[in-house]
């Protein structure tokens, strides 16, 4: 078990590093569209303010070519300040004198966010002396940025090997809740899997059908698997090394005697006539595209839903930003919403179909994660929390 900031004592006047995942979903405008990993953050921050230590919130936000203004930290900044009246400063630069002079006035449970730390080439690639003068603004580093603890970036691997370390309450209940899944998983264990493409989450698949009683798959991801039952389904979105893909997970789940329900109907249209309609799998043909679950497909997947004890969910089951293709993804939603079984829901765009379909409220644990709730939910070692040290016991 990782050491957590419950273990560190003395943290009064202490200057800590606190590496967050401030890397909020903005909209066309501009604006932050979804404050969920910010407001998951507070209590690892109102931890530290009440504890008299001297905050430095380092975090990235999209992927910026050099200095952008338009994914500047300041307007999270602005944010904060709402939580934490009177403790926020800004700092525009991550690194250097400046900075090294604000850090020097803070006074203990203040707060001091730095600008975007990915407006400096050297952070992804790691650079040894851009982590060793970010490391020198503090005396102990923490990571509670979960949804980036898969990266092995300056601040999210460099530093922590220079100074004390810990995770933070976000990284812990992260790992405490999608770590005890798959270990110790309520059964029966209905997994759904949607979404784009199936490489990106073969790992997380195998992994999860050892434990899982039964697996949905819906979405894009389900033609990989019909053609690679040798179904035939038209337009409908396949690429060539998914089937590969999907051939090998059927014949894993055939030696593990585990059951992969498919689709038995979707909502396609055809290409010409944008008009969509509903078929069976076995009419899927020529110019039709599937984009969504049909109805058949809802009620058979919404009968598995009834008997799960726990769900894991990762991927849309349409194109649900289309309304004429959100009925699978939004009825599902809602069915896991509403059942007694434990719910775990990841994956960004999960996140928001869960967040249009009203369910945010239903469901057990939203994770903060993307690539990282996959990572993690493969088994796979995320760098930025191995590289933490163990608890002592
Ligand atoms: P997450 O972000 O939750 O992990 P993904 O990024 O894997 O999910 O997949 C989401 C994308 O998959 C959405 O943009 C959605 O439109 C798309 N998608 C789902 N079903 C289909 C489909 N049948 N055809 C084309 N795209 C689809
Ligand atoms: C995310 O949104 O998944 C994390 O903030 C990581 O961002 P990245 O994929 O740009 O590294
Ligand atoms: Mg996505």
């Amino acid at each position: 078990m990782k050491r957590s900031i419950r273990d560190l004592v003395n943290l009064k006047g202490k200057r800590v590093f606190l590496r967050t995942d401030f890397n909020l979903p903005m909209n066309k405008a501009g604006r932050i569209s979804d404050n969920t990993r910010l407001v998951n953050e507070l209590p690892t921050i109102r931890y530290l303010v009440d504890k008299g230590a001297k905050v430095i919130i380092c975090s990235h936000l999209g992927r910026p070519n050099g200095f952008d203004f338009r994914l500047s930290l300041w307007p999270i900044t602005l944010l904060l300040m709402k939580y934490f009246p009177g403790k926020v400063q800004f700092a525009h630069k991550t690194i250097g004198p400046d900075v090294q002079e604000q850090v020097a006035s803070m006074s203990e449970g203040s707060i001091l966010v730095l600008e975007n730390v990915r407006f400096y080439k050297e952070e992804t690639q790691n650079d040894p002396e851009f982590a060793k003068q970010l490391a020198s603004l503090a005396d102990i580093y923490v990571n509670d940025a979960f949804g980036t603890s898969h990266r092995k970036h300056a601040s999210t691997y460099g530093v922590p090997r220079l100074l004390p370390n810990a995770v933070g309450f976000l990284i812990e209940n992260e790992l405490n809740i999608i770590e005890n899944a798959i270990k110790t998983p309520k059964k029966p264990f209905v997994a759904i899997f949607g979404g784009g493409k199936v490489d990106d989450k073969i790992g997380a698949l195998l992994n999860i059908m050892k434990v899982a009683d039964v697996i949905l798959i819906g979405g894009a991801m389900a033609y990989a698997f019909l053609v690679a039952e040798g179904h035939s389904v038209g337009h409908s979105l396949v690429d060539v090394d998914s089937v590969k893909v999907a051939e090998e997970v059927l014949a894993q789940a055939k030696t593990l005697n585990k059951r992969i329900v498919l689709p038995v109907d979707h909502v396609a249209y055809m290409f010409g006539d944008k008009k969509e309609k509903t078929f069976v799998t076995d009419e899927l043909s020529g110019e039709m595209v599937g984009s969504d679950i049909g109805p058949k497909t809802i009620n058979l997947f919404e009968r598995e839903i009834s008997k799960a004890n726990q769900i894991i969910w990762n991927g849309p089951l349409g194109k649900y930003e289309d309304p004429k293709f959100q009925k699978g993804t939004f009825k599902i939603a809602k069915k896991i919403g509403k059942s007694a079984a434990y719910s775990i829901v990841g994956g960004g765009d999960s996140i928001s179909a869960v967040k249009q379909a009203h369910c945010v409220k239903m469901i057990n644990h939203i994770s903060t994660g993307g690539g990282a709730t996959l990572k993690l939910l493969e088994g796979a070692p995320l760098v930025g929390i191995d590289v933490i040290q163990e608890k002592v016991v």
